[in-house]
């Protein structure tokens, strides 16, 4: 049966979206969460303390190596272990590439792809060390097929498929697996970075004619985060409601 109970989970962009409905769903499934976001990440863990369950909040940029040794020595101080990472954090902010800047393409990469890159460097040496771990990294569908608008976003999410599969590959043998998700098109915040009509145009190229909820993310981060997946490792599950299908 799947059980991610008194698993200590960190969770990055915890204070919105995805990162949000993820750190609810993985504490009132026993979960102790570890949340963290440059906004809103204490708030969100205070609301999971007054539902009864554990979690613990902090402020982390994710592009801040010295914040994530600090995150991991407070984790490990209150909790004593860290059992698994989900890097949600992201930024989707782009435009045509001939009107993209050296320095908004520098800025994509640093959050989407060298966040995750810091986070998983951080936690490596423990899950090592104790013989098991997981990481679930977020993509997006955008990582898979051609959308307009979104040169520096695309990149970001492949370069971390990329980098995904070639940490699950090096530390299979550790017990550790590593695997990504990606979203659809998900009702979040994130969706008002979108250029106008861009968001409908993602729903008409969605066979299940919706939008994601934040919750089916969630379950299937929390399922890659439990010993149900543990012979799981380097895959990317679309979440997406068949447009990646088309
Ligand atoms: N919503 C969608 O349709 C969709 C689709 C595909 C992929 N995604 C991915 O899902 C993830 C979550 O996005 P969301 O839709 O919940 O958006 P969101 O904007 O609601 O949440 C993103 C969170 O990341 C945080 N964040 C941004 N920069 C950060 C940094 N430097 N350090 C720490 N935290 C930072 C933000 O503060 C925010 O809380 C992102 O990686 C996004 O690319 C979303």
């Amino acid at each position: 049966m799947t059980t991610i109970k008194d698993k200590v989970v960190i969770i990055t962009g915890a204070g919105s979206g995805i990162g949000e409905e993820t750190a609810h769903i993985l504490a009132a499934d026993g979960a102790i969460v570890v949340a963290v976001d440059i906004n809103n990440a204490e708030t969100v863990a205070d609301e999971i303390k007054e539902k009864g369950y554990e979690a613990f909040g902090a402020t982390l940029d994710v592009t801040n190596a010295e914040q994530w040794e600090d995150i991991k020595k407070r984790t490990l101080e209150k909790y004593g272990r860290i059992d698994a990472l989900a890097n949600i954090a992201g930024i989707s902010t782009d435009t045509y590439i001939t009107d993209l800047s050296e320095q908004d393409f520098e800025q994509m990469l640093n959050v989407n792809l060298k966040g995750p890159f810091l986070g998983m460097k951080t936690v490596l040496p423990e899950f090592i060390a104790q013989k098991s771990g997981k990481i679930v990294n977020i993509t997006s569908l955008a990582a898979h097929i051609g959308i307009t608008q979104l040169p520096s976003y695309s990149a970001s999410k492949g370069g971390l498929i990329a980098l995904s599969r070639q940490v699950a590959v090096e530390y299979a043998e550790h017990n550790i697996q590593v695997n990504c998700v990606s979203p659809g098109v998900i009702e979040t915040p994130i969706l008002a970075n979108n250029p106008a009509g861009v968001t409908d145009m993602h729903l008409a190229n969605t066979p299940a004619n919706r939008l994601g909820k934040p919750a089916e993310i969630a379950y299937a981060i929390r399922f890659l985060i439990s010993n149900d997946s543990d012979f799981i490792t380097g895959q990317t599950l679309k979440v997406d409601g068949g447009w990646g299908s088309h």
